[in-house]
């Protein structure tokens, strides 16, 4: 079976910092600790005035193709999945395509574009789509350009605030890829919440407390999916498990959960039980709420232990470098994680060729899904590409009244004037709607 998967990436960041401990906290009248260290979150990434989600999404793919060597006419298919559409009827995928149409010679008239939704993790579910697009080999040989891109806002004052965040992740997928080849075998934990949803609104309503109990409940039900059949799954067989990543906090979380979820009647919880002094907690509850409740104290301990701290800081904590600095990018955030991970074990010349990433997906409303991708030799050299260092350290660092006038900006409720703060280079720019997607 011929492989397929991610041939290459690119990540672009809005180009705006509001740093959450030196400018945010104090304005909240919050102790900073609860953001750096409650949340594990520092800054949060913002488009300026002349970005939004196209723009974020044509310039993350024009680096690709551009980097790529490719042409439209090597391109089948463009989905983009996002939660931050502003058409209903129109993909978003049309509009980047119109904006990668100003600078190559061909277009994209014969590839087939379309949007995903389902919250964050219709990122993943856009990458299955072409996949199985390959697989079904109806690509006649072209690859397809998966984007991820989001400008993620909460109402001002709602507790979700600190964990903003705007970016885009394009992903070329196709056979024989450069970096990562996708697993067949998925799990899903999949049920209908209303914990987090956006019916007409731009801005969510969200149960915040719950919503946390509800990604671990899917997330564990994915799991169990996956292990169903791929055959046992053990926690430390993955040098990296990507989590979706609304903020470092939360995967803290899902971490220790699926650990302890994983290693349940295995040798392993019986050395740790022995240590800990944990006595097993049945699974049945009547509430998901119950459940976490009874089993807190457990997995408290268990992350204290020297072998889940030191499985935690090889295969999770490197996952969150990105998202640490630029919030909750929605559907691309569990991509930035997967990228963060490997561009660590390049860095610190970790050899991962052949080896499996469980990558672990979730969208409110609410379904997690599980699956491994193959590291493929020679993933190195796609991952030095990655210039989002760069990115993220030359942000404009916004003042908290910037700020403000920047949520305003992006409110669609809101008639909102501003001058750009960063000078827009060799990039689309959103400059009204007749003149969309224009390159500097
Ligand atoms: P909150 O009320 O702001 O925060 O809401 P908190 O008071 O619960 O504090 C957060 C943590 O900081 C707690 O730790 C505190 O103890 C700690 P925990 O008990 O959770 O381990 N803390 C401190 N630590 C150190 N020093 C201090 C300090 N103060 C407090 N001084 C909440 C947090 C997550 C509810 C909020 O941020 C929220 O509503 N976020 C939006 C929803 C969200 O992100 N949910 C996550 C799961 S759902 C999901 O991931 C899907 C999503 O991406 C959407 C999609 O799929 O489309 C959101």
């Amino acid at each position: 079976m011929t492989a397929v998967g991610i041939d290459a990436m690119e990540i672009w960041t809005g180009k705006l910092k509001l740093d959450l401990a030196e400018t945010f906290a104090p304005a909240q009248g919050d102790d900073p600790g609860k953001y750096t260290k409650g949340l594990g979150l520092h800054a949060s990434s913002f488009p300026d005035v002349h970005e939004d989600i196209v723009t974020m999404a044509a310039n993350a793919a024009h680096r690709l193709m551009d980097r790529k060597g490719l042409e439209p006419e090597d391109i089948g298919r463009i989905d983009v999945a996002t939660e931050s559409s502003f058409d209903n009827s129109k993909p978003v995928s049309t509009y980047v395509a119109g904006c990668l149409e100003k600078v190559y010679d061909g277009d994209f008239h014969h590839a087939n574009k379309g949007e995903r939704k389902f919250a964050c993790i219709s990122g993943t579910q856009s990458l299955d789509d072409a996949y199985n697009w390959i697989r079904a080999d109806r690509h006649r040989g072209r690859a397809a350009i998966v984007i991820a891109t989001d400008t993620a806002l909460y109402a001002r004052d709602d507790p979700g605030e600190a964990t903003q965040g705007a970016g885009a992740v394009a992903m070329l997928v196709a056979e024989d890829p450069d970096l990562l080849e996708l697993s067949p075998e998925q799990g899903f934990g999949s049920a209908d919440e209303t914990d987090f949803l956006k019916p007409n609104q731009q801005f969510p309503s969200v149960d915040g407390k719950r919503s946390v109990n509800v990604y671990l409940a899917r997330m564990r039900e994915a799991l169990d999916d996956f292990a169903s059949v791929s055959g046992d799954i053990h926690p430390e067989d993955y040098p990296l498990i990507p989590f979706h990543t609304p903020f470092p906090g939360m995967v803290r979380k899902a971490a220790a959960l699926g650990y302890r979820h994983i290693i349940r009647d295995t040798e392993i919880e019986d050395e740790l039980a022995e240590e800990i002094g944990y006595q097993p907690v049945p699974e049945a509850f009547d509430s998901d709420d119950e459940f976490y409740e009874a089993i807190r104290e457990y997995t408290d301990s268990l992350t204290e232990t020297e072998r889940y701290q030191a499985w935690y800081g090889e295969t999770i904590d490197p996952t969150l470098e990105i998202s640490r600095h630029v919030g909750n990018w929605y559907t691309g955030s569990v991509h930035i994680a997967r990228a963060a991970g490997l561009k660590h074990a390049r860095e610190n010349g970790r050899d991962l060729d052949g080896t499996e990433l469980l990558v672990a997906s979730y969208g409110s409303g609410a379904q997690a899904e599980v699956h491994a991708e193959k590291v493929v030799e020679g993933w190195e050299d796609e991952i030095a590409q990655l210039n989002i260092d760069e990115q993220i350290r030359t942000r404009y660092e916004m003042s908290f009244e910037e700020y403000e006038q920047i949520h305003d900006v992006h409110n669609h409720d809101t008639e909102a004037d501003a001058e750009a703060f960063t000078d827009p280079s060799e990039e689309f720019v959103f400059d009204g709607w007749g003149r969309m997607g224009e390159r500097t």
